[in-house]
């Protein structure tokens, strides 16, 4: 591909080719009532990455009300990254980054002042994706994912 990518927000005739790349890259996956739910609520973080008419990536996002990840404070809202990723032919190429950016421009239109999300501890790419983007480790939760994995819980201030 040519460096040349759309970020849009995510419609509903987006559904299947999202769930599809869902299912190539993550074992975490949902039913379409789970991803159409987060759209309907939240369309300004559901964001896909589109190259010559094909999605090459997508992210869904939830904004949650919650405690601080960084020290005291009460009830704030969080801009929560659910699921992200990018099919590997298109990977490398600055799609990752730049979903996440945009979405994090929605959280702020929500009014969230933290974002955060778990990830695999062995998930490299993605680690140093969420760390160049200012993301840093709050947590550690043992046996987050579903085969017994721990994940790192990585937040920042929007
Ligand atoms: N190895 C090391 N560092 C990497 C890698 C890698 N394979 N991939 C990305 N990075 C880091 C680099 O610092 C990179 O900058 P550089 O290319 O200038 O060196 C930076 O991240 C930005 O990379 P992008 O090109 O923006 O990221 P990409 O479009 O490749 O998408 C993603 C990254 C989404 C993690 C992709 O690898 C993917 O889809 N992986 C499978 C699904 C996945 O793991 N999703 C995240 C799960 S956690 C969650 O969803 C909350
Ligand atoms: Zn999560």
């Amino acid at each position: 591909m040519q460096e040349t990518f759309k970020l849009r927000k995510f419609e509903m005739g987006d559904l299947q080719k999202v769930m599809h790349i869902n299912r190539i890259c993550l074992p975490e996956n949902y039913t379409d009532y789970f991803f159409i739910d987060l759209y309907r609520r939240f369309p300004e973080t559901f964001i896909v990455a589109e190259h010559d008419g094909e999605i090459a990536g997508y992210i869904m996002c939830r904004i949650e009300l919650g405690l601080s990840h960084f020290g005291f404070g009460g009830l704030i809202k969080k801009g929560h990254v659910v699921s992200i990723a990018v099919l590997p032919e298109y990977r490398r190429k600055g799609i990752g980054k730049a979903l996440i950016t945009r979405a994090i421009e929605g959280m702020k239109l929500y009014n969230a002042k933290q974002c955060f999300l778990e990830v695999r501890i062995t998930n490299t790419p993605a680690i140093n994706l969420y760390k160049k983007l200012g993301f840093q480790v709050t947590k550690t939760i043992h046996g987050y994912y579903a085969d017994g994995e721990d994940a790192y819980v990585m937040s920042k201030k929007l």
